[in-house]
């Protein structure tokens, strides 16, 4: 049988779809089932809710293990090399599974079927998926699910990459992963192509979102019981440009609408992601500076601090521009926090251009930073320029930039040490169920322990209901913890009161 890519209206596929589910359940006397496999950034994350809740929509239920599901989607991220080989590894495992029986399917989404290279070595190293969809084509996912039935003859692969973006509807169903978060993509794709970076191939140009459908979308959120929402997008700072460069001159600008959003009653923690120091305008500094329910901290990546490199990454700012926006932030927010992205080893760096990282980070003293090993991706243009740096000198300047970090991310710890600190609980910690965890307004990770009621301060020690108040914290609850130790990655601490 041949993928025709006739192309018939989303709602033909979710119909097709429900039938097949409700006749499969009816038949087998269980539900069809999907497990998702996420690699990557948020945006992937939120792109994977959003599937799920299609995937629900369509009739179909969860599986707790990927083995136990009818249909398994891996979500892709190549933004470095490490993310390519795990995933790799989980589709390698999949071929005897994939062919013991019939109504089973492997979906491949994200970051890697568009990028022609990627693509290729799918289809010919694991001729068993059955389908191949876009970043960010979750509209196209009943299609690929219509379309690769039926895999009973010959085994062939949808590939839908080739297709326009399904964009009927202007939201898709979505089942979070969090009660009390709440991912809301903003934009999608990039325009910088920032010499190293392979998003712009994968996810294509800078598309804005309706404010409209957004701030709905946050409302509804808040009124589901999310605490705290994330406005995601590639640079955010740029949120709009592309409508007002085709002429909707109204259209909102990042700041304004996170002034918006930040006004929802109920809504005590608004974060945003990413901000690229050039775009960082001062129209957005003072908005930060103005709404207490946005976030204090920003994340910022500065990739490097010598200005030739970062001209080399046409990132299109100098070390002077981005030391003056942390200024500016601290000015209108002195409490923020600032985290960053920094890549070492980006081919010609040289010694000089290290130490002018590391005297930018002396100077910023940045409150977390997640450092990276310059990865070659395969159509970027820096992956066809020359390393003058060996491996060994690379690992060791990764290292001594560590090394720094860890000390930066002590000292900033070490400020809210014996401090009572607001924390919205994400649940209990992975390694020890006696410990929540939890993150600051500031977006520092807490793991605090509670003790009897007996040891609290009275007025504290119940709820209005009379519950005892160490009884009912629980995900998206709103704490206050007493610091008792810092760390270099989070802050150890003892439960205070609900809030
Ligand atoms: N190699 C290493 N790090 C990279 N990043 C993006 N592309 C690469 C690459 N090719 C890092 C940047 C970016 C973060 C999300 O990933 O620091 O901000
Ligand atoms: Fe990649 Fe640069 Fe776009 Fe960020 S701004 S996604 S680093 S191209």
């Amino acid at each position: 049988m041949e993928n025709k890519k006739e192309n018939k209206n989303i709602d033909f596929y979710i119909e097709e779809i429900r039938t097949a589910a409700e006749e499969f359940h009816i038949n087998e006397t269980r539900p069809l089932s999907y497990f998702i496999r996420t690699f990557g950034c948020q945006q992937n994350d939120n792109d994977s809710e959003i599937s799920a809740g299609l995937l629900e929509h369509l009739g179909l239920e969860a599986a707790s293990q990927i083995e136990e599901a009818d249909i398994v989607i891996f979500n892709t991220c190549s933004v470095r090399e490490n993310a390519d080989r795990r995933f790799y590894g989980h589709l390698g495992n999949l071929k005897t599974w994939r062919s013991e029986e019939k109504q089973r399917r492997i979906g491949v989404m994200g970051c890697m079927p568009g990028q022609g290279t990627h693509n290729k070595h799918l289809k010919d190293t694991f001729p068993y998926i059955d389908f191949l969809l876009n970043a960010g084509d979750m509209g196209n996912l009943p299609r690929a699910l219509y379309e690769s039935r039926d895999q009973s003859g010959k085994h062939f692969i949808v590939d839908l990459t080739d297709q326009p973006k399904e964009m009927t509807y202007p939201s898709l169903p979505v089942k979070r992963e969090s009660r009390h978060r709440a991912l809301i993509s903003i934009m999608s794709g990039c325009n910088n192509f920032c010499t190293y970076c392979i998003v712009p191939y994968a996810r294509g140009r800078e598309s804005s979102r309706d404010p409209q459908v957004i701030i709905a979308e946050a409302q509804a959120a808040v009124d589901n019981g999310a605490k705290e929402i994330m406005l995601i997008g590639q640079n955010v700072n740029s949120y709009g440009n592309d409508k007002r460069r085709k002429g909707e001159s109204g259209f909102p600008s990042f700041a304004q609408l996170l002034k918006e959003i930040a006004q929802i009653p109920d809504l005590s923690v608004l974060r945003y992601m990413t901000s690229h120091p050039k775009d960082l305008s001062d129209e957005l500094i003072e908005v930060i500076g103005q709404y207490e329910t946005i976030e204090p901290h920003v994340h910022l990546p500065l990739q490097s601090g010598s200005t030739r490199l970062l001209k080399k990454m046409n990132r299109r700012y100098t070390a002077e521009h981005y030391l003056g926006l942390v200024q500016k932030l601290r000015a209108a927010r002195p409490e923020i926090t600032i985290s960053t992205d920094i890549i070492v080893g980006f081919p010609g760096e040289t010694e000089e251009d290290f130490e002018a990282t590391l005297g930018l980070m002396e100077a910023v003293k940045f409150d977390r930073a997640f450092t990276f090993i310059y990865s070659p991706r395969s159509g970027t243009p820096a992956a066809e320029w020359e390393q003058n740096a060996s491996d060994v000198e690379i690992q060791e300047r990764f290292e001594r930039l560590l090394d720094l970090q860890n000390t930066h991310s002590l000292e900033s710890n070490k400020t809210c040490l014996d401090k009572s600190i607001y924390v919205l609980v994400s649940g209990r910690s992975k390694t020890d169920e006696e410990v929540f965890s939890g993150r600051t307004k500031d977006d520092r990770l807490v793991n605090f322990s509670v003790p009897d009621v007996s040891q609290l301060e009275n007025e504290y020690a119940y709820t209005a209901r009379g519950e005892a108040v160490t009884t009912v914290i629980s995900e998206g609850s709103e704490v206050l913890v007493k610091v008792t130790k810092s760390k270099t990655t989070s802050l150890e601490g003892v439960f205070e009161r609900l809030l």
